[in-house]
C-alpha cells in the first residue's frame, strides 16, 4: 500500500469525544511533521491499541477495550493462545504462500474478516463506512452490525460489490426482523449472522465506572422503521429491543424469513454446536463476544477444538475473540476454523487513520500470517491442519 496522507486533524475532531490530534502522541513533533504523517506503520496490534488509547478519551477507549465484570474472560482470550504452540515443518520446498481463501462461497484475500461491532462512530466519524472501506481495500469481508451508526444501505453503497454480511440482533418485534432481513437482501448482503450470546448485556465495569452513554452527536442510523428507530436509539434501548428469551425456534423463524444463509454467532458449548449441526446451520461462529458478555468463561480458543471434533464437518466453523497476531490466526485455522474475525484492533485502526487504518490492521495481520506460514512450512490456509499445533 502506498503512502497516504492522514485526514486533516480538524476533520477527525467531528465529535467531542476526540482529543485533538495535538495530544501526547504527537507532542514534540512540528505541525509539518504531523501533516506529513503518512501510511499507518504498525509494529504490532498491541502497540496500535496504545496509540489509539492516547487519541481517544477514556470513556470511548474503555467502551471498546473493556470486557465484562473483572475481565477474566477478556484476559483468558489472550492467555489461552499462549498455551498453544506451533510445530513447524521444514524442508518443504515452499517458496510462496497464498493466503486467499473461500469463505462460504466468497473469495477473500485472507481468512480474516471484520467481525460485527456496534457503534463505530464512537471512535471515528466515518463509522462503519470507514471500516467497510478498509475491509474492501484489504480484499476481505465486512460484517455490518444491527447497532450501526450508518444505515446498512449506506455501508453497502460505499463498498459496491465487496463482500458483506449482516449481523442480526433478533428483535422482540417480528416486523423489525422482517424489515432488517429484507433490507439486507436488497442491499446485497450475502449472509445473515444471528448473534445469540446477548440475551442481556454483560455488565461492563468500565462503562459503569465512566457512566458511559453514547455521545448525543453520534450519527443515528437513518432507518425506515419507526419501531426499529426506537429500538436503536441508544445502547440500552437497543438491548431493550433485543429478544431476551431467544430459542432455536427464533433461529428457524429467521431462516424462514430470508433466502440468505443464516449463521449463528456466539457458540461455546459442543452440545450447542451439535444442535446447530443437526439443524443444518451452514456455519457457526465460536466466540465469547470478545469477553464482553459472560465473565469467568474460558478463553474462546479453548472452545474451538472440542466443537470442531463434535460437529465433524457437519457445519462450518468460524472463530473470533482475542485474535491479535498472525500466530493466533494460524492456531485458530489449525484447530479447525475456516476463517477468523477481528474486532477491537479494527476500531483502533479506524480511530487513528480512518479507512486506511482498518486496511492497515488487516494487511498487518495478513503479513504476520504469511510470515508464520512460511516459517511453519504451509503454503495455503486449507493446509494449516491440526498437526501444526500442540496444546501445552
Ligand atoms: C465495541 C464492540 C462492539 C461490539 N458489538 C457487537 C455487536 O453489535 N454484535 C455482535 O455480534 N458482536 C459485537 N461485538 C463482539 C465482536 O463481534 C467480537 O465477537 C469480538 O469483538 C471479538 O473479539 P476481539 O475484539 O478480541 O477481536 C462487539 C465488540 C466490540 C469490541
Amino acid at each position: 500500500m502506498g503512502p497516504r496522507k492522514m485526514d486533516p486533524p480538524t476533520l477527525q475532531v467531528a465529535n467531542q469525544r476526540f482529543i485533538p490530534l495535538v495530544s501526547k502522541q504527537v507532542l514534540g513533533k512540528s505541525l509539518t511533521q504531523i501533516e506529513k504523517s503518512t501510511t499507518p506503520s504498525i509494529v504490532n496490534l498491541d502497540d496500535l491499541e496504545q496509540q489509539a488509547k492516547q487519541r481517544l478519551d477514556q470513556a470511548s477507549y474503555d467502551f471498546v477495550a473493556g470486557g465484562a465484570g473483572a475481565e477474566q474472560t477478556l484476559r483468558a482470550n489472550r492467555e489461552a493462545f499462549q498455551k498453544i504452540t506451533i510445530m513447524p515443518r521444514v524442508l518443504t520446498a515452499i517458496k510462496e504462500v497464498d493466503t486467499s481463501t473461500d469463505l462460504l462461497g466468497q473469495r477473500l484475500s485472507m481468512p480474516i474478516y471484520v467481525t460485527p461491532m456496534a457503534n463505530h462512530a464512537v471512535v471515528h466519524p466515518l463509522a462503519e463506512i470507514g471500516s467497510a472501506q478498509g475491509a474492501k481495500k484489504a480484499g476481505t469481508l465486512f460484517i455490518a452490525p444491527t447497532g450501526s451508526n450508518k444505515t446498512m444501505e449506506e455501508v453497502a453503497a460505499s463498498i459496491k460489490d465487496s463482500p458483506r454480511w449482516f449481523q442480526l440482533y433478533f428483535n422482540k418485534d417480528p416486523e423489525v426482523n422482517k424489515q432488517l432481513l429484507q433490507r439486507a437482501e436488497k442491499a446485497g448482503y450475502s449472509a445473515i449472522v444471528l448473534t445469540v450470546d446477548l440475551p442481556v448485556l454483560g455488565i461492563r465495569d468500565r462503562n459503569v465506572r465512566n457512566s458511559f452513554t453514547l455521545p448525543k452527536d453520534l450519527n443515528r442510523p437513518k432507518v425506515q422503521s419507526e419501531r426499529f428507530a426506537a429500538a436503536t436509539r441508544g445502547l440500552e434501548a437497543l438491548t431493550a429491543g433485543i429478544k431476551d428469551d431467544l430459542s432455536w425456534d427464533d433461529y428457524e423463524w429467521t431462516r424462514k424469513h430470508t433466502t440468505l444463509p443464516v449463521l449463528v454467532k456466539g457458540i461455546l458449548s459442543p452440545d450447542d454446536a451439535e444442535e446447530a449441526a443437526m439443524r443444518k446451520v451452514p456455519a457457526i461462529i465460536v466466540s465469547n463476544h470478545g469477553g464482553r458478555q459472560l465473565d469467568t468463561g474460558l478463553g474462546a480458543i479453548e472452545a474451538l477444538l472440542p466443537i470442531v471434533e463434535k460437529v465433524k464437518g457437519k457445519t462450518r466453523v468460524l472463530f473470533d475473540s482475542g485474535i491479535r497476531r498472525g500466530t493466533d490466526v494460524f492456531k485458530a485455522l489449525a484447530l479447525g476454523a475456516e476463517g477468523v474475525g477481528v474486532g477491537r484492533p479494527v476500531l483502533w485502526g479506524l480511530a487513528l487513520y480512518g479507512a486506511d487504518g482498518v486496511a492497515a490492521v488487516l494487511e498487518h495481520l495478513r503479513a504476520e500470517l504469511v510470515n508464520v506460514m512460511r516459517l511453519a512450512g504451509v503454503a495455503r490456509p486449507a493446509d494449516i491442519t491440526r498437526e501444526y499445533v500442540k496444546a501445552v
